[in-house]
């Protein structure tokens, strides 16, 4: 095979940016689209000069694809990426890979047994600031991490709110922010620093007319006893984004787009044992980083998927490790809806138990006005 030729699953905003851009990815051609909905299907369809289908099962079965991008809503990653194993097709999930934790151990036992390709969208990982501290962080030049930090706080309007039925319910969706907007980040924020042992976490609903979390926050025990801090909101504006990772040896800084870095002269806690003077520190000094250029964003992370297929690249996003940022949302609105730290890894049953009083207690949309609009940073 010289060519991989790809069908789209749901092409309402990201699908419809993922077709667009497919002209752009080497050695890939969009053969055909599927959306449960006719008229979107329809009419994406002719937009794209492709066959529609609105069931993804023919889809799968019409072999006109060798692998699929899924971008419906989240509950259906899962079993459409199953449904495209069991056919012998490669899949690209959208971020998040699953809605809990079952799920998503349940979609990569199924991945390992088809020897195929699982990649999901977490394109922030393309990016040359994120490359770059994944390479500090391995290369030791932290040394042990004492402290981490994550604060992502974003805005999202109510007429976004409003404008898929699926969005920002426990039925649809599954969560608020920490399900859609949130993945991304804690995603790098666990890629560097490692999954905690612990969350102690608070949700609420704050600014919006959802009946999810629009805010949350959390105190996380790692491993060997360090700790962290996470934020994440819809309610904020402008955006901030912030990484700080401190340990033994330096600390390392991502805030809104720069990276910074600082080493010490002595190792914290050899400082510790060893100085005798009263006042003295560790002195710490900033090193310069450099980046290197990147092909960035989401076409960077079909192209690798597709040099995975074609040429056996290494992924940059694995399917596997997408399970990382489900254990951060599960435990958080696990935690934050019980009151009680949870262990990491979750409890698969008894977020599966919550998930399904949540469901249950689902008041659904009071207010539906239908918009499929991809976020102009996509397109
Ligand atoms: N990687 C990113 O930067 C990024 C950005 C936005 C959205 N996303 C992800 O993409 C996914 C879709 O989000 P969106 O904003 O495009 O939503 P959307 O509502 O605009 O589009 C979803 C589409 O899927 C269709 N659909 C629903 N169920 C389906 C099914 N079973 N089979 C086929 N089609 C189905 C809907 O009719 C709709 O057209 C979500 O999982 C979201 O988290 C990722």
């Amino acid at each position: 095979m010289d060519n991989v030729r790809i069908g789209i699953i749901g092409v309402g905003g990201m699908g419809s940016a993922h077709a667009n851009s497919m002209k752009d990815v080497p050695r890939a051609t969009l053969t055909a689209i599927c959306d449960i909905d006719e008229a979107v299907c329809a009419a994406k369809a002719e937009a794209f000069g492709v066959p529609g289908f609105t069931k993804h099962t023919e889809l799968l079965d019409s072999d006109l694809v060798d692998a699929v991008i899924v971008a419906t809503p989240h509950y259906f990653h899962p079993p459409i990426a199953i449904d495209a194993w069991s056919r012998g097709m490669h899949v690209l999930s959208e971020k998040p890979i699953s809605v809990t934790v079952k799920a998503a151990d349940e979609m990569i036992a199924a991945w390992r047994k088809s020897g195929l390709k699982f990649s999901v969208m977490y394109q922030m990982r393309t990016e040359a600031i994120y490359i770059e501290a994944k390479r500090i962080i391995d290369s030791g030049a932290l040394g042990e991490i004492y402290r981490t930090c994550m604060v992502m706080g974003w805005y999202r309007s109510q007429a976004y709110y409003d404008s898929g039925g699926w969005r920002a319910t426990w039925t649809g969706e599954g969560g608020g922010v920490l399900i859609n907007q949130a993945p991304h980040l804690l995603d790098i924020f666990t890629w560097l620093a490692g999954l905690p042992a612990a969350i102690h976490g608070e949700v609420r609903t704050n600014l919006h007319d959802i009946e999810v979390e629009d805010e949350a926050f959390a105190v996380l025990t790692y491993p060997n006893g360090a700790h962290g801090y996470l934020y994440t909101s819809t309610t904020e504006a402008p955006e901030a984004h912030l990484i700080e990772i401190s340990g033994d040896k330096g600390k390392l800084r991502i805030q809104d787009g720069k990276i910074r870095l600082w080493t010490v002269d002595t190792p914290v806690r050899q400082h510790n044992r060893e100085s005798e003077e009263m006042w003295s520190s560790p002195r710490g000094t900033e090193v310069a980083v450099d980046l290197r250029e990147t092909d960035s964003g989401h076409r960077a992370i079909t192209a690798n998927f597709v040099r995975a297929i074609l040429d056996g690249e290494p992924l940059i996003a694995p399917g596997e490790e997408g399970l990382n940022a489900m254990e951060m949302i599960n435990g958080m609105i696990l935690s934050g809806k019980t009151g009680e730290k949870v262990s990491v890894p979750v409890d698969r049953d008894r977020y599966e138990a919550l998930l399904a009083e949540l469901r249950a207690s689902s008041q659904g949309k009071s207010r539906l006005r239908e918009q499929r609009v991809t976020d102009p940073q996509h397109q």
